[in-house]
């Protein structure tokens, strides 16, 4: 009975978990097509708002990047506007964009406000700088002037397209923030509110203040929820009691028309409402609003003429009606001037003043790019949630142009065609499940690439739908049957179609399954990692066919080892002509095998341990086989010539780029992501090989960068194979490695085991940290360990971390890998954690840079340690 209730409210849990919707719409009713977005709140904090009644909610649904942040003091003036007392920054990426989805969609008229309260949130007193952009488009650049001082962009708009973005881009060192979004749908078909084509930014909405108060009236007196902010026109007012007949489609709110300003005498003319412009093509759209509150005797008559620099903006006299509205606005907009000034004066025959109650300028703006076609928007946005793809894919995927979406190629037809999704590449994007039907909906999709990821089931009949020209799922776990038709475009030569088919379809456990699950409210989120990679000797068979066909065969090498003959190897670098660089025991040339890059190391003729070390490099290679291990594509033994035939390595390797002044690999995230590739690669050798194999040469010159900064561990010369002696590796050596990295504790005990590694790799990670060399000071003789323990010790932490960082890291994830760093280098080996806590660590460190919800929760009180001896790992699971 009791397990029956436990089903149905975990049941009733999951159907909120799955569906955000139910919750948003439960709270709050805002009317349709309103949506108000109180950035940087805390989600399940969402509240209604006192003055407008409108429902502001939480942004934590809405993005996944970004910090919430509290302003720490209130300025008086904004005191019961709650909504601008968090904001969310965005020190990390370019561009941050929120997409939303409202409903009246496309082709409806929007009023869309941004709204910035910088408050010093940051204690940093840097007025911040930076552009906004809606759609495809730059809206505004917003430059705070003063800490305390709301800024505010407002535009009236037609959605071109179902999804609005709205994206903050960084354009100089300061960091972008917001804090706060509105969308209020202009239900009313026949708006005022239009300029052609062109939208309408706000300048001002001011009405005549009543008493010398400070109200804003907004929604629910302004069914738009504008802003009418008061002004004094005059000193002399007029206020109604009587209720005002507002037929007029400019839907001024009755509060704002309430009172009329007037001059003293009758015969003065209204003329202070003024505005500049530092840009003369500006386009100008003025609505002004006038009430008679006034009941007339029958000898007073009040008429007027509005003029702008002089001009008669309104070719007939004015006669406001009594209890009623008289709007005024033209088609036709001012322009061509840097100063404006309106003047309102009464006509010959007029016996009374002029007076204003309220008016409106707007200045015109043309957005022509509409952005990528909606379908392909919508498809790719599935795709993104269902994949739950970890790039940074914001904004409009394929404009600006400078911005398109990591992974994706479109093409910009015309100018009266949006733009289309043609490639998509999530290649290695650690996608699991199946292939999505979304991926259809892409209907100019030329080149899909799902190689290397997680995907499982049979490769469905859809994609033949797709007038696909290249198609490569290879790296996955699907099953057959393969399609008929991509097997016949592929025969055509129409298709270029690689993939991999397992012929055994049993399942097998070389996959980590990983349960996400996202709950709201106040369900807590759990993830349940079981499983490791266990990879047991010989990988399982597979069907592997490719059309294309190198006829040197050398994508289907895979376990087997090629042997190369010395002219081969002439051939393959062009007569050894373009030398990479220089080794310890020979040089490296760059060539080509068929259509591969590849790197070629030659052995000097004369060097004996060379020779050693080259039999114990191409033995080690030709067993293993990750990701990231360099891979030998063969090599060449022949007299006196001895080489090796490696995998190309674009980017060359890791200390070039932390020793040089490189802006390449200048984010903490982009380090974190090679640190954790180099750990795994050594992971697999001391767990994933039997016996385990130990590097013994770690450092940031044998960690090797491709082309997409993959890291690669090279260099197995000096490495050695050990069997198992109960569990742990121990062999007595010659003595080996590099100065720096070398293990104080196996030094002075000649005694080598897998903690030598870990050691040396905590060496590399300080490294990757500080940007700094491993052995420091005026003779070099201070341990890279050594400064940043002092440093850390003294609580300098932002001391030890690369400038070239400069903001974009989070000081928690940073914190994380100093400890672990210094954990690793830790002068007494058992004090070291094994390769796979180290791999476990610093995926937790990404986690958090990259606000992934896979963080186990309970590390969220991991306070940092100033003593860098104290073991972070308290059950070690490895005995040593
Ligand atoms: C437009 O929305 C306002 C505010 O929600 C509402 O009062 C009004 O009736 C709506 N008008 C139409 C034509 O739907
Ligand atoms: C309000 O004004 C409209 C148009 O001017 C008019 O048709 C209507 O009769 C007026 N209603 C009242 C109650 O005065
Ligand atoms: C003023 O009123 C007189 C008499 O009603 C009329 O003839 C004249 O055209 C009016 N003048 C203007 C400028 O409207
Ligand atoms: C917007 O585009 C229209 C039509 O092309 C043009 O007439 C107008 O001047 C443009 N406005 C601005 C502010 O660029
Ligand atoms: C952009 O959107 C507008 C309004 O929805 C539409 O009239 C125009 O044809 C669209 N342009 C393109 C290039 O799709
Ligand atoms: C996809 O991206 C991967 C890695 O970034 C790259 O190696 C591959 O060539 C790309 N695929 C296509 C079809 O361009």
């Amino acid at each position: 009975m009791l397990s029956k209730y436990c089903l149905l409210l975990f049941a009733i849990v999951l159907e909120y978990s799955l569906n955000p919707a139910v919750l948003l719409h439960a709270q709050g009713d805002n009317p349709r097509g309103f949506v108000s977005i109180d950035c940087g709140l805390p989600k399940g904090s969402d509240y209604k708002e006192s003055t407008t009644e409108l429902y502001y909610k939480s942004d934590a649904n809405l993005i996944d990047s970004g910090e919430s942040k509290k302003l720490s003091a209130v300025p008086e003036e904004i005191s019961d506007e709650k909504y601008l007392f968090t904001l969310r920054s965005f020190p990390r990426g370019k561009k941050n964009c929120y997409t939303f989805q409202p409903t009246p969609g496309r082709g409806n008229r929007y009023l869309i406000r941004a709204t910035f309260l910088y408050g010093n949130y940051d204690s940093l007193n840097l007025l911040p700088t930076f552009d906004l952009t809606l759609g495809a488009e730059t809206w505004s650049t917003i430059v705070i002037e003063d800490s305390s001082k709301v800024v505010r962009k407002e535009i009236i708009h037609v959605l071109s397209s179902d999804y609005v973005h709205v994206c903050l881009i960084k354009t100089g060192t300061s960091t972008p923030f917001i804090s706060a979004i509105e969308l209020r749908h202009l239900n009313d078909t026949e708006s005022p509110y239009s300029a052609g084509s062109a939208s309408l930014q706000t300048l001002r909405q001011q009405y005549c203040d009543k008493k010398d108060s400070r109200e804003v009236f907004r929604y629910e007196d302004d069914i738009y929820d504008r802003r009418w902010t008061p002004k004094k026109f005059t000193k002399e007012r007029q206020t109604t009691e009587l209720d005002i007949n507002n037929t007029s489609p400019s839907h001024v709110p009755k509060s704002a028309l309430e009172t009329v300003c007037v001059p003293d005498k009758v015969s003065d003319s209204l003329n202070n409402i003024k505005w500049e412009t530092t840009n003369k093509a500006d386009e100008f759209y003025v609505f002004m609003h006038f009430t008679e509150t006034k009941k007339l005797d029958t000898n007073e008559f009040r008429e007027f003429n509005i003029y702008i620099n002089d001009e008669l903006w309104y070719d007939q006299p004015v006669v406001p009606p009594y209890l009623g509205v008289t709007s005024i606005y033209t088609g036709r907009p001012k322009t061509g001037d840097d100063v404006y000034n309106i003047k309102i004066e009464k006509t010959e025959n007029s016996t009374l003043q002029p007076i204003i109650n309220a008016y409106e300028v707007y200045s015109a703006k043309n957005f022509s790019n509409n952005g990528t076609y909606d379908p392909d928007v919508s498809a790719i946005l599935n795709i993104k949630s269902k994949y739950g793809v970890t790039k940074n894919w914001q904004g409009d995927p394929c404009e600006p142009q400078d911005f398109v979406w990591d992974g994706l190629i479109c093409s910009y037809p015309s100018s009266d065609h949006s733009a289309r999704i043609t490639s998509l590449n999530l290649s290695a994007s650690k996608l699991t499940g199946e292939i999505l039907g979304s991926i259809v909906d892409l209907t100019q999709l030329k080149t899909l690439d799902l190689s290397h990821n997680n995907l499982k089931g049979q490769i469905p009949e859809f994609l033949s739908h797709l007038k696909l020209s290249v198609l490569n799922l290879e790296g996955n776990k699907f099953t057959g049957p393969v399609p008929a038709q991509l097997l016949e475009n592929q025969k055509n030569g129409i298709l270029l179609f690689s993939y991999d088919v397992s012929g055994d379809e049993k399942k097998n456990n070389k996959y980590i399954p990983i349960v996400v699950g996202t709950v709201l409210g106040s369900v807590f989120l759990a993830a349940i990692f079981f499983g490791l990679w266990i990879i047991r000797g010989r990988v399982m068979r597979v069907f592997k066919q490719s059309i294309k066909k190198p006829q040197e065969n050398i994508s289907d090498i895979e376990g087997k080892v090629r042997r190369f003959t010395y002219s081969q190897v002439l051939d393959i670098t062009k007569n050894l002509h373009e030398k990479l660089g220089e080794g310890g025991f020979g040089e490296v040339y760059r060539g080509s095998v068929g259509d591969i890059q590849v790197a070629v190391k030659m052995l000097s003729e004369s060097s004996d341990q060379g020779s050693r070390e080259f039999q114990t490099e191409v033995s080690l290679l030709a067993r293993v086989h990750h990701k990231n291990l360099t891979s030998m594509v063969g090599y060449c033994n022949e007299d006196t010539h001895m080489g090796i035939i490696y995998e190309y390595m674009a980017e060359r390797n890791l200390e070039e780029y932390l020793s040089g002044n490189s802006k390449g690999i200048s984010s903490w995230v982009e380090r974190l992501q090679i640190a954790l590739g180099a750990a795994q690669g050594l992971e697999y050798l001391h767990h994933g090989c039997k016996p385990a194999i130990i590097h013994r040469d770690v450092k940031t010159s044998n960690i090797l960068l491709n082309q997409q900064f993959q890291a690669k561990l090279a260099d197995f010369g000096l490495s050695e194979a050990y069997p198992a002696i109960g569990g742990t590796h121990i062999s007595t050596v010659f003595f080996a490695g590099t100065n720096g990295y070398i293990d104080p504790e196996s030094r002075k005990n000649n005694r080598l085991t897998e903690k030598t590694d870990v050691f040396s790799f905590g060496v590399v990670l300080l490294e990757m940290i500080t940007g700094k060399r491993p052995l420091l000071g005026p003779e070099g003789n201070i341990g890279i360990a050594q400064w940043v323990g002092n440093n850390v010790q003294n609580g300098f932490i932002t001391q030890v971390v690369d400038v070239r960082f400069e903001e974009n890291y989070d000081k928690d994830s940073v914190r994380k890998a100093v400890n672990l760093a210094l954990t690793c280098a830790s002068e007494i080996s058992s004090r070291r954690p094994t390769m796979d806590e180290v791999v476990k660590m610093l995926k937790e460190c990404l986690a958090i840079e990259t606000d992934n919800l896979d963080a186990d929760p309970n590390d969220s009180n991991d306070m940092f340690s100033t003593d860098p001896e104290r073991s972070l790992f308290p059950r070690s699971r490895r005995a040593s």
